[in-house]
């Protein structure tokens, strides 16, 4: 009986899992995409940015760049606050308060392209 039981929660636990699975993917599909040029083209140094944000900030401040733990940078936000991105780019590197500074981590190739992609996509 209590065999028996346990069998038919085996479909059940294998639609959570599968579900679980299906959310993770979305996980990236809400993160903006590179918008595609006139000529057809994606600048391919905010596609890589794009990709850095997903692996080390949309935890903290939003797919979309909304904000949530870390701020929000959406919406032309950042070029407001920065008109010069180099110091966009030194809050990246040197974090500031809560925000953890990325220059063990990131390269500055890498740096420059998430910043980009905060100040030209999100
Ligand atoms: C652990 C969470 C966390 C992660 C990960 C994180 N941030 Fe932040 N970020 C914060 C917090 C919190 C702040 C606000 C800091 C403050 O001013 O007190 C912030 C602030 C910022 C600011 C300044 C915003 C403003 O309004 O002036 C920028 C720019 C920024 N983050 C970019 C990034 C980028 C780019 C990444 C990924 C490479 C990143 N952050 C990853 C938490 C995070």
């Amino acid at each position: 009986m209590l065999r028996c039981r346990r069998l038919t929660r085996l479909p059940l636990l294998m639609i959570v899992i599968a579900s679980i699975g299906v959310a993770g993917a979305c996980a990236a599909d809400d993160v903006p995409e590179v918008p595609v040029a006139a000529d057809g083209s994606v600048d391919p140094e905010l596609v890589d940015g794009r990709r850095v944000y997903i692996d080390r900030c949309a935890n903290c401040h939003g797919n979309a760049g909304g904000g949530g733990r870390g701020t929000k940078l959406s919406e032309g936000l950042m070029i407001q606050r920065y008109p010069d991105i180099d110091a966009q780019i030194r809050i990246v590197v040197e974090g500031v308060r809560a925000m953890p500074g990325f220059d063990e981590v990131l390269d500055a190739g890498q740096v420059r392209s998430v910043v980009r992609y905060t100040r030209e996509v999100l």
